[in-house]
């Protein structure tokens, strides 16, 4: 079973500044909350019961976030407010399933992931990253559903428009069967001339333990980064089975300016 989902959050922003010169980007809210609370929602509601973040010295904010008990008591020791109360409730009840792990020095996702090597208990595990929202469908719910059927590795897809392919991870991709495809190979951020199709990887990742091996030799890919995509790229080309999932929801990317004022307007127009 699928329990444990680990959240990269140490990544620097520069895609929202200004705002992110002092927020952390995954506090900026969406429509009234964080997209971070987006992202746990989604974790409780199919069945995830530990969220290990990884987060930096530069974003303790979020731990702030979390665990700001005594601010909220003193407040509702004055003032019985229910939605105080409310929401002093929730925020109790997402921290008691959060660990913290750091990752001081932004050296990639990849990397983001092998500080959590320690801490995974199962052979499968959950990575997401927070920019991604994925709207009126469970995207990871049908992602542990299949990961049930194939006990494979599952990683959400889309189709992605042809001058856009760089901004992705690229799939190479056979035997497309409605919603779900066998990837066979994948490149991080590739020219369009070397985009082996238009299927991109999506923020949702449902991978084997057997990564933190690859990682532990994985030499810097693209800008000096350590890539999760460069070590899952070992893994496929090693035969481990790794499938892809072209979700139903609706995809919101909240890592640019542009893709961020659109998801709050989307969110607040669906009334999520
Ligand atoms: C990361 C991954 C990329 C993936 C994307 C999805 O890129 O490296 O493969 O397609 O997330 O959002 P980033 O958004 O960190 O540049």
């Amino acid at each position: 079973m699928i329990k444990q989902a680990i959240i990269p959050l140490a990544g620097l922003g520069t895609r929202l500044l200004p705002l992110t010169s002092v927020i952390p980007k995954e506090l900026l809210p969406i429509n009234g909350k964080p997209g971070l609370e987006y992202i746990l929602e989604e974790c409780l509601q199919s069945g995830i019961t530990e969220v290990i973040f990884i987060i930096s010295k530069r974003k303790k904010a979020i731990k702030q976030y979390f665990y700001n008990d005594s601010f909220y008591k003193k407040l509702i020791k004055k003032n019985k407010n229910k939605r105080l109360i409310d929401e002093y409730k929730k925020i109790k009840k997402y921290k008691k399933m959060i660990k913290f792990v750091y990752q001081n020095s932004p050296r990639g996702t990849g990397d983001a992931v092998l500080k959590c090597k320690n801490l995974i208990k199962s052979n499968f595990f959950l990575m997401m990253m927070p920019d991604d929202l994925i709207i009126k469908n469970n995207c990871t719910r049908s992602m542990i559903a299949l990961h049930k059927k194939y006990k494979s590795s599952i990683i959400a897809s889309k189709k992605v428009q042809n001058d856009n392919v760089s901004r992705w991870g690229i799939f190479k991709v056979k035997k497309i069967n409605k919603r779900n495809f066998v990837i066979k190979d994948v490149i991080e951020k590739p020219t369009i001339k070397k985009a082996p199709s238009r299927y991109a990887v999506i923020g949702r990742y449902i991978l084997t333990k057997k990564i933190f091996k690859v990682l532990e030799k994985q030499k810097p890919g693209q800008n000096g980064e350590i890539h999760i995509t460069d070590s899952i790229r070992t893994l496929i080309l090693r035969q481990n089975k790794f499938i892809g999932h072209i979700f139903a929801g609706k995809y919101l990317d909240c890592g640019t300016m542009k893709g961020y004022i659109n998801s709050t307007l989307e969110i607040s127009k669906n009334n999520i």
